[in-house]
């Protein structure tokens, strides 16, 4: 039986998020149209041709709704607004449409586990008394001691300091995140239905899918008496019956949205961010019941190191085989410290993701950062990456090559992390900084008037137009490898090849393969036409960190 040919902006069928590239934009930082140092919308509609030559399928659009930005927009004050700093619901219908006729798909952000604490709902909660159906729709609990004065729980936010905060009635709320990002209780019938509203809100509007923001964590049960941090530290995630993550019942709520999304042609989609443990859970996510598909951040989370991708790689086509879904390929995103830095600093034993921690601690000064390599194979990486079954996420900014700016000075930063782990996290301002479009000029062609977070000198060097017209950049990299893969195209399946143990050779039907090498020497270049190499390829051999796509007859 032959298999269908998915993904690729010719797919305009129900399948088309499959095999698609996504392209991140965290609107603040791509481009700025009216010179107040924002991104906004209109800015991403006067890129829409570039996002075209660039050759993705779909852009999904980090929250760009009214906020504080308490969290980078994640704190959201109204889900079905556009915040006046970045636009207006003329100014998204404008853009949603200049990307449609570009043959690009929207998929926006949804944060359903917390809304801001400037949410009606939360002005509400504050100002009815205990026990109302205003408070209910969040997760009050009454505090310990003779007047509630103490937390009713040790946790720790997952931006460090206290996960409740007192209202000032003996009651206090809960926030896994920042204290302005109240966590909503979805339990309540209320909270259920207005996100079934959001969505329908958004897909009328001509959105094609939802990025689910903490998945994993809306479904929640509160005994009486709470643990305290220790215990809820040791309980089991595996079972789906942990007090916060992962619980079992959160599925519901994805079968209700479900429903929703398949009331449109072609039906919604969705991906959740879900960092569940075991890796196999990700799989109720990703079913055609529920989301659809899941992040896998497990190459995220690696090494550039041969044995990891090949696991990684085999364990996920796996797993998405078992889920009916496609699998996910993520190296960065606005949470986390740029690829081609991370590639270029010393490995940190089993912690990779957070090997850029103590240098940006350091303000970019230790451990030595060898950003040359780091580069070099995050080209390799990214190339291997582009020739696998599944959708592929992009962030902004990396088919630049763009590094983590790692010396933004205290009084600039904006990331609650800096504010809420002195010394222990400098946060994720350095992968947000606006991008560079031109060499020189006003913040690198962003905006007429500065930008929000400082950019570096050596941004002008990577900016697109220093990039523009030269073969060998990041940026042509990328837009080859984007176009050969919309040509190559072909079944969710993958081959392995035999290679060395510093070698990876993939193979897909058709004739397309990829091989990589991740080792420190030369090794064999196999037989075939290179179509397209990740660094400079000559005399027969593969060079140390490279990549090369090569078709075959076979
Ligand atoms: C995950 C988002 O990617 C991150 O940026 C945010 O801080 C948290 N969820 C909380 O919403
Ligand atoms: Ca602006």
């Amino acid at each position: 039986m032959t298999e269908p040919i998915t993904g690729g902006r010719a797919a305009a069928d129900a399948d088309w998020w499959r095999q698609a590239v996504v392209y991140q934009i965290y609107p603040r930082s791509f481009a700025d149209a009216n010179g107040d140092g924002i991104g906004d919308l209109p800015g991403i509609t006067s890129r829409a041709g570039y996002l075209a030559d660039l050759g993705v399928d779909a852009v999904w659009l980090s929250p760009f709704y009214p906020s504080a930005l308490a969290d980078g927009g994640y704190d959201v004050d109204d889900y079905r607004d556009v915040d006046p700093r970045l636009g207006s619901l003329d100014d998204f219908d404008v853009m949603i449409k200049a990307l449609h006729d570009k043959g690009i798909k929207l998929i926006v952000d949804i944060v359903p586990n917390h809304s801001s604490n400037r949410h009606e709902w939360f002005r509400q909660a504050l100002a009815a008394p205990k026990g109302s159906p205003e408070r209910d729709r969040y997760v009050f609990r009454d505090g310990l001691g003779e007047r509630g004065e103490l937390p009713p729980a040790d946790w720790t936010s997952m931006f460090g300091g206290p996960a409740w905060t007192p209202v000032g009635d003996g009651q206090w709320y809960l926030h896994l995140f920042a204290i302005e990002q109240p966590d909503f209780n979805w339990r309540n019938e209320e909270v259920r239905a207005d996100f079934l509203t959001t969505l329908r809100f958004w897909s009328d509007r001509g959105v094609d899918g939802f990025r689910v923001d903490v998945a994993h964590a809306l479904a929640k049960h509160l005994p009486d008496d709470l643990p305290s941090e220790t215990e809820l530290a040791a309980m089991d995630k595996a079972t789906g019956t942990h007090l916060l993550w992962d619980r079992d019942e959160v599925h519901d709520i994805y079968a209700d949205w479900r429903r929703v999304f398949d009331e449109y042609d072609p039906p919604r989609i969705a991906v959740a961010e879900a960092w569940v443990n075991p890796p196999w859970r990700r799989a109720r996510y990703a079913s055609a019941e529920g989301l659809g598909q899941a992040f896998n951040f497990d190459l995220l989370e690696a090494d550039f190191d041969a044995g990891a991708f090949r696991r990684i790689i085999t364990d996920n086509l796996e797993q998405a085989a078992d889920s009916g879904s496609s699998t996910t390929w993520v190296f960065s995103n606005h949470d986390v410290i740029r690829h081609a830095t991370r590639y270029g600093l010393p490995p940190n034993g089993d912690q990779p993701r957070r090997s850029g921690r103590a240098w940006l601690l350091s303000g970019g000064a230790e451990p030595a950062l060898d950003a040359a390599a780091g580069l070099r194979r995050a080209r390799a990486a990214t190339l291997l990456m582009l020739a696998l079954p599944g959708s592929a996420y992009l962030y902004q900014g990396e088919e630049l090559g763009l590094g983590e700016v790692a010396d933004i000075p205290a009084q600039d930063r904006q990331d609650p992390t800096f504010f809420r782990s002195p010394g222990v996290d400098v946060g994720r301002d350095g992968c947000r900084v606006p991008i560079p479009w031109t060499t020189g000029g006003d913040s690198f062609g962003f905006g007429d008037d500065g930008a929000h977070l400082p950019q570096p000198e050596w941004f002008g060097g990577l900016s697109v137009e220093a990039q523009e017209g030269d073969p060998a950049s990041t940026l042509a990299l990328y837009r080859d490898a984007l176009a050969l893969r919309r040509e190559l195209q072909t079944t969710e399946a993958l081959d392995w090849a035999p290679s060395g143990p510093e070698v990876l050779h993939v193979k897909r039907a058709g004739g397309w393969e990829a091989v990589a090498n991740f080792g420190a020497g030369p090794a064999p270049l196999p037989e075939g036409e290179v179509l397209l190499a990740s660094g400079p390829v000559e005399g027969g051999e593969l060079p140390p960190e490279t990549t090369v796509w090569l078709r075959t007859t076979a």
